[in-house]
């Protein structure tokens, strides 16, 4: 696979061609950003540690029959996708109580949920990503009723087989985020996930294992990030 011409790049990862037009060459960096990019510092090995943890997590993905992008890991910051037409929306799916959910209804963080819930968000940096909900994604012509279903369908497929993933690695999933595009085949999982996207709670301490240690400046984001992929080695192995 030959790596062609540069076509995106976002806050974390650069998007190239490949000679395949099905697909793409990511290329993961060493780049933290908060608060829609208000807040950015270059860490680094923050890369490779992300492209490892989400390809570890995609491997998982497959194994639980998941339609997904991912094609495999080429080196320790680049990994080959299938290119999809990303959907303009962040999909969340929340086990317990935490970060923006916490805060607009004022329920304690850590306060387990009765259920998983799921939220969309418009990714529209402009409007700061404001929550929409079903009729929103309906009339904004973001998506159709049948792959509102699908997205829901895999978003909770995600939730459930990382739940039993983390917790088989003492971390207890709070929360996370997916995006998904479309190909000729329907609808995939798209994206990273990766400790920049999910609420990781050490299930003994408590501790953040995941990117609010930035967010909210608790500490070296690194150590953190590997202790997670050293957790998913070691069950890979
Ligand atoms: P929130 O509590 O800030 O709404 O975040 C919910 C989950 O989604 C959390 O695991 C972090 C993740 N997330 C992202 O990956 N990207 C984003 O832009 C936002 C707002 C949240």
């Amino acid at each position: 696979m030959e790596k062609l011409e540069l076509l995106y790049e976002g806050k974390a990862k650069k998007l190239y061609r490949t000679d395949n037009p099905d697909i793409l060459w990511v290329e993961y960096l060493n780049q933290a950003t908060a608060l829609n990019g208000v807040k950015k510092d270059a860490i680094q090995g923050k890369g490779q540690l992300n492209n490892q943890i989400t390809s570890r997590i995609f491997d998982e993905l497959n194994k639980n029959n998941i339609p997904n992008h991912f094609q495999e890991i080429l080196s320790e910051t680049e990994q080959l996708i299938k290119k999809v037409d990303i959907i303009p929306l962040e999909v969340v799916v929340r086990n317990v109580a935490a970060g923006s959910f916490s805060k607009r209804l004022a329920i304690p963080e850590g306060t387990p949920l009765n259920f998983p819930i799921l939220e969309f968000y418009f990714k529209e940096d402009a409007l700061d990503d404001p929550m929409i909900n079903d009729d929103h994604v309906l009339v904004l012509d973001i998506a159709t009723q049948e792959e509102i279903d699908q997205i829901k369908t895999i978003a909770f497929a995600v939730n459930k087989a990382l739940l039993n993933l983390f917790k088989n690695i003492g971390i207890q999933l709070i929360d996370f985020k997916i995006e998904v595009g479309r190909t000729e085949d329907g609808i995939l999982l798209a994206d990273e996930i990766s400790p920049d996207t999910c609420r990781l709670w050490d299930i003994d301490s408590g501790e953040h294992l995941d990117k609010d240690i930035y967010r909210r400046d608790l500490g070296d984001l690194v150590p953190v990030y590997q202790e997670v992929l050293d957790r998913l080695e070691k069950i890979s192995q």
